[in-house]
């Protein structure tokens, strides 16, 4: 019996891949299909495939076609799979012309033409084109237009370095990302919120927790995805930290302490241009408060910010302790400090080390007393998290399913700390005693 092997991701199963197994097929007397499990195909770049595993096997199997289907979950398992199987012929598309070469030590190569004109890319695009506007004019708002490239159905239209016309921004799209200044979040999401908009909207998405309210109760009635951009509750390390955790790997979490600094140049700016820099708070806070209320929860005990700070507004040290129930934390944020940015979260029976930055890790460490049972997880991460962040939201828009990442009562914790810190509720001054 001749055994043929073909491999893809088999996404919305269309014309051009029921050609390809027919072809492949008609090589030999049986024919094993392999089929890219998700976080295979989020490892080499194809962030948003619309079908899952199974619905894309199921696809595979109701063509008839394939004796066999398995999951292909790793680089490299194509060798093993041709000698566990005992695969006469390799197949695969024109499109990967030469590629698959190294596979002619363990059996035949055989490329076959691609045809023209039909796609699970092309599908993709047709499918969920959302127009999508930036506000905004810092390098992140670059960083997020750069992304966007990458996720299929997603297009810049318009970027506007300002709100001074947001609009006619507004009119052009059927969605925005705001990257403004924190204190203009609340307006401009509520704005685009009325002209129709989904919004996705850089932390902290408000400044107080009744505007949160107010903004989600405004996006549920209008039919509309308001969903809070924060691209560390996006990368897969940090997504699989979480489920580590709650899978009891270090016993019982007793303190969680996150650490995040960047040296910012403000010597000699009056508090007027001070203005116009996010604050420390603002800034880090909303990541470093991020694992906290992910872990902790959103209701601890008590709260204290100890900030430094150089104006009424900015802070370039703020530390953010919270007592839970049966836990601590602390949120360490500067902007005109330097320490090393790690994340500790401490167990009963070990702790989880993620090291700097730990807001775009691609690993961190489970240690333990004895350091021979210490485990060292790494996953790829693809822009910063951004990328990520933006599939989810073109997914809630089209109600493929809503934002798990960041839940409403994370959004509104994170608000409630920046209403803290503003009204100077609960706010230590350091450098200026009693
Ligand atoms: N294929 C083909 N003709 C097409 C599309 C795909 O022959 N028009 C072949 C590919 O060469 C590959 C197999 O079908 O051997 C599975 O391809 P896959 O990557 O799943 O499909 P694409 O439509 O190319 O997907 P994408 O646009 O995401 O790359």
């Amino acid at each position: 019996m001749r055994k043929v092997i073909t491999y893809g991701t088999y996404d919305l199963l269309h014309y051009g891949h029921r050609r390809l197994l027919e072809r492949a097929k008609a090589l030999g007397d049986y024919l094993i299909v392999g089929v890219t499990s998700d976080d295979y195909d989020k490892s080499r770049g194809k962030i948003n495939v619309k079908q899952s595993l199974i619905e894309r096997m199921q696809g595979v199997q109701e063509t008839g076609l394939a004796d066999e289907i398995i999951v292909e979950e790793y680089e490299g398992q194509k060798i093993d799979d041709i000698k566990k199987y005992g695969v006469d012929v390799f197949a695969i598309g024109s499109d990967w012309l030469g590629k698959f070469d190294y596979l002619k030590e363990y059996c035949e190569v055989i490329y076959l033409d691609r045809t023209e004109g039909v796609s699970s890319t092309e599908l993709r695009r047709e499918e969920n084109a959302l127009d999508l506007g930036l506000l905004g004019n810092s390098a992140n708002v670059e960083k997020v237009k750069k992304e966007a490239g990458f996720v299929d159905g997603l297009n810049v239209r318009a970027v506007h370095a300002d709100g001074s016309h947001f609009d006619a921004l507004l009119k052009e799209v059927n969605a925005v990302y705001i990257y403004s200044k924190p204190e203009e979040h609340y307006a401009q999401v509520r704005q685009a919120l009325l002209a129709g908009k989904h919004v996705l909207c850089e932390s902290p998405l408000a400044m107080k927790k009744s505007q949160c309210d107010e903004l989600f109760e405004l996006a549920d009635k209008s039919g509309l995805v308001l969903m809070e951009a924060l691209k560390t509750a996006f990368s897969t390390a940090y997504t699989r930290l979480l489920l580590l955790l709650k899978s009891g790997k270090i016993g019982d979490v007793i303190s969680v302490d996150t650490t995040c600094t960047s040296m910012e140049d403000i010597d000699g700016l009056t508090p007027d241009m001070l203005r116009e820099h996010w604050n420390s708070i603002c800034d880090w806070g909303p990541t470093a408060l991020l694992p906290i209320f992910q872990i902790l929860g959103t209701a601890p005990m008590s709260r204290r910010i100890i900030s430094k700070k150089v104006s009424a507004e900015y802070d370039t040290f703020s530390k953010i302790d919270f007592v839970y129930d049966h836990a601590v934390a602390s949120a360490k944020v500067g902007k005109g400090v330097k320490s090393e940015g790690e994340m500790v979260i401490t167990g009963t029976r070990g702790y989880i080390y993620v090291p700097a930055p730990w807001w775009k890790t691609d690993f961190f460490e489970v240690r333990y007393e004895d350091q021979n049972t210490n485990q060292r997880y790494f996953y790829q991460l693809e822009g910063e998290g951004i990328r990520y962040e933006l599939v989810a939201f073109l997914h809630a828009v089209h109600g493929k399913h809503a934002n798990e990442e960041i839940s409403r009562d994370v959004t509104r914790a994170i608000a409630s700390v920046m209403e803290a810190y503003a009204s100077g509720d609960g706010v230590f001054l350091l450098g200026e005693r009693a």
